[in-house]
């Protein structure tokens, strides 16, 4: 492999790389603002300069590649005069905001001061002020945090395929914004907001609700669809605030659709059923898990009865509910629900051309693979019970007694006799298949609801439950 010496460190370097990617390896940070590696490089910022042996002027790294004895200093002092000149033109006409913007703590511009810029300001100009831009029900866009990176016309041109954001006008009076001021169309418009390096483009779902430093955040998986998408939960106090792409070059790369990013709302929703309750005439009693658990055990030793699997559920729980079958209900029919019209793996595909897919629940494949066949039409027998993670399309239900097990809306409560409360996709542990057959771990960012239990635990409670006691 060729290779390269970065502030006296030789390092090897693969062709095509750039100096910020090669300077990671040894440990040297370069700031950014305009290059983010899943866009076009355009070196418009002027952040990222090195010094480069054998050339006189300071060099962009974003757009130089690394080249077999190339000599590289990140540190120099005319690098470090070099980046603090970029920063001082670039907060020219940057307000003091910083304690009220939803960017403060996670912000290129705050790091990027603090580490290269200066502590005093040249500049005594008036600055130059927008009025805040409503760009449709996802972004909010405040123009004068805004350094003109265009990461966001990038994003838009060469991952979501629709050339909606642009600049407009030129030097002192360019202003990023929509053509003919139009609201944003992708349903990826969330992503403008991770990418801006600034508070410019604000998340309206999250505007205003909670400092970025306070969340704690979980690595887990999106369960919008049967892509998988890697995301980042961000949660306080048992209630989540946002959840953020995370970067896997084979799934998602560095990006999330707004169906998944937004989904985990209904996790939260006050009609969620968290109590187990039963169907009393026409209204509804919270009652207690162990009368429940008897009635679910007798309805389910039964014969005629159906047993469905959400395929939003997890690999573990598939197969807990197949196991525990054999003793529960040995004589039950047992099928698969999720998405109507794709109930087998050869109907899912693209959505679209960037990430969404057919199947709106994470696991069908995984149902597959344990040798779960789908359900085809309505579900009827005399005694239905329905296992759902949360996301998979009820089917219509036609019994003289139907139970669900697992996490639903007071909304959807109408199709069953009693429900049994069981965990979100972001209460629980577990692994789902997606559509390229790579198994992946759901983790558990947010401790259950009400009392709710897991689907493993009710079957278990089901199983050893003897007129209301626990007998195992
Ligand atoms: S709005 Fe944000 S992403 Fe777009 S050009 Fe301005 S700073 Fe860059
Ligand atoms: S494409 Fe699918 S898995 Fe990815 S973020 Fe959207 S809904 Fe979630
Ligand atoms: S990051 Fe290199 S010029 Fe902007």
């Amino acid at each position: 492999m060729p290779k390269c010496t970065i502030d006296g460190k030789e390092v090897e370097f693969k062709a095509g790389e750039n100096l910020v990617t090669v300077a990671k390896r040894v440990g040297a940070e370069i700031p950014v603002f305009c290059y983010h590696p899943g866009l076009s490089v355009v070196a418009q910022c002027r952040m990222c300069y090195v010094e480069v042996e054998k050339m006189p002027k300071l060099q962009t790294a974003c757009s130089t590649l690394a080249a077999e004895g190339m000599v590289v200093k990140t540190q120099s002092e005319a690098v470090k005069k070099g980046r603090a000149g970029t920063m001082e033109f670039l907060l020219l006409n940057h307000p003091l905001d910083c304690p009220i913007c939803d960017k403060a703590g996670e912000c290129d511009l705050q790091d990027n001061s603090f580490g290269h810029g200066s502590e005093f300001m040249r500049h005594s100009e008036e600055r130059r002020t927008y009025v805040d831009v409503d760009m449709g029900p996802v972004i909010q866009k405040n123009m004068n945090r805004c350094i003109h990176c265009t990461r966001c016309i990038r994003f838009g041109e060469e991952v979501a395929g629709i050339h909606e954001m642009v600049a407009i006008k030129r030097g002192n009076n360019i202003d990023i914004t929509t053509i003919d001021g139009k609201q944003l169309k992708t349903e990826y418009a969330g992503n403008y907001s991770d990418i801006c390096p600034t508070g410019s483009l604000t998340l309206k779902d999250f505007r205003f609700k909670k400092r970025a430093w306070m969340l704690k955040k979980t690595a887990t998986i999106c369960e919008g669809c049967s892509k998988g998408c890697n995301m980042e939960v961000q949660q306080e106090g048992n209630v989540v605030y946002r959840c953020v792409p995370r970067e896997n070059l084979e799934i998602n790369k560095y990006w999330m659709c707004d169906e998944g990013r937004f989904n985990y709302h209904y996790v939260q929703d006050p009609s969620r059923i968290v109590s187990p309750m039963k169907r009393s005439g026409d209204s509804w009693l919270v009652s207690p898990w162990e009368e429940l658990l008897v009635n679910f055990r007798t309805d389910s030793a039964g014969t005629g009865v159906m047993l469905l699997i959400g395929t939003d559920l997890t690999l573990e729980e598939m197969k807990a509910i197949q196991e525990t079958a054999k003793a529960l209900s040995p004589r039950a029919a047992i099928l698969s629900f999720g998405t109507p019209g794709v109930e087998s793996t050869t109907q899912d595909g693209p959505r679209d051309q960037i990430l969404k897919m057919k199947s709106k629940t994470s696991n069908l494949k995984g149902a597959e693979m344990l040798g779960i066949q789908p359900l085809l039409g309505a579900a009827k027998s005399d005694v239905v019970l329905v296992f759902r993670g949360g996301r998979a399309e009820l089917p219509r239900i036609e019994a003289k007694k139907a139970y669900g097990v697992g996490v639903f809306l007071e909304k959807e409560r109408n199709h069953f006799h009693a429900i049994l409360p069981g965990l979100s996709f972001l209460e629980k542990e577990g692994t789902v298949v997606n559509h390229q057959g790579k198994e992946q771990s759901l983790k558990r960012a947010l401790l259950p609801r009400g009392k709710s239990k897991a689907i493993g635990e009710i079957l278990m409670l089901a199983l050893h439950q003897r007129n209301g006691e626990v007998t195992a």
